[in-house]
């Protein structure tokens, strides 16, 4: 959202979770291809996880969730297609839905290279079109917990809708503790000749909140580019749910049968990155 430095100055102490904005701006189709350098980096984990790791993700739901038998995938908020195209090599056919430009383009690109039975769709999950008879759905690396609780819910419900009967879902998401310690950082601040935010030279300060009352954080980008002044702000929130919470919500959407697990290669966590997945069946 584009602003002025003195609204900049001017803004509310504390906002509101959601009310500045849904998210970071993924769908920016700029940002987009600086996001898509920092999913295929090796060097750090943030976007995506690195090719060995989502190696081991992708032989642990194969194997233990998929039994090892070829199956409909589908992948929300897939990103550049990582898993869904590894699923494919194993025999998949997959659908990724992902509402970032450069990362679709991608996912395209590299599944047509090998002739991959991949669909990759740029939609919006919040709109929930996501056709039917999958034998797997899953969103993974934290997502689901972007989306305000009454959104999760609708999402599960129409990834529901989207499953044949025995079908299994698939979501690792942030836990309560991460969230509130990211809602209760101090500010920072750092320069940078082209970042995420911006290809120019540029500001970023970061302000983290943790919202007690609604068990939600909210972390506040203020952007600065040093030529042109031109100033912006994104804020993304999320909300930290128990996994008594998240089991309900998963039953609440029409799943049965949950089981927790570490992290996505069925081991114990071994750090920040390895987040806990909940598996269920319709
Ligand atoms: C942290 S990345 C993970 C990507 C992928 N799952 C992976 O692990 O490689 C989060 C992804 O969620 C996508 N995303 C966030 N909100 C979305 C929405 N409302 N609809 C579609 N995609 C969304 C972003 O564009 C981004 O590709």
């Amino acid at each position: 959202m584009s602003k002025t430095i003195l609204e900049l100055i001017n803004r509310t102490p504390e906002p509101a979770p959601w009310s500045e904005g849904d998210n970071i701006p993924w769908d920016d189709p700029e940002f987009s291809e600086r996001m898509l350098v920092e999913h295929l980096s090796q060097e750090h984990d943030l976007a995506s996880r690195r090719n060995e790791t989502i190696d081991l993700h992708v032989e642990w739901i194969f194997s233990q969730v998929l039994d090892s038998r070829p199956a409909r995938v589908l992948d929300l908020a897939c990103g550049p297609g990582f898993y869904a195209n590894r699923l494919a090599r194993n025999g998949c056919t997959c659908v990724g839905m992902d509402f970032s430009p450069a990362s679709i383009r991608y996912a395209k690109e590299t599944a047509a290279a090998e002739a991959l039975p991949c669909t990759y769709h740029h939609a919006d999950v919040r709109e929930g079109l996501f056709g039917e008879g999958f034998d797997l759905s899953m969103m993974i690396y934290g997502q689901f917990n972007v989306f305000p609780r009454n959104l999760g819910l609708e999402i599960l419900k129409n990834a529901c809708s989207a499953m044949k009967p025995g079908g299994h879902i698939v979501l690792e998401v942030q836990t309560n503790e991460q969230i509130r310690k990211s809602g209760q950082s101090p500010p920072t601040w750092h320069s940078a000749r082209s970042g995420l935010f911006s290809g120019a030279p540029h500001l970023v300060m970061q302000e983290s909140f943790w919202h007690e009352d609604t068990q939600s954080s909210t972390v506040r980008f203020m952007v600065i580019e040093g030529q042109s002044g031109r100033a912006s702000t994104y804020a993304l929130s999320n909300e930290a749910y128990t996994e008594r919470e998240i089991t309900d919500a998963i039953e609440l959407a029409g799943f049965t049968h949950a089981r927790w697990f570490p992290s996505l290669n069925g081991k114990p966590a071994a750090g920040e990155q390895d987040l806990p997945v909940i598996v269920a069946r319709k």
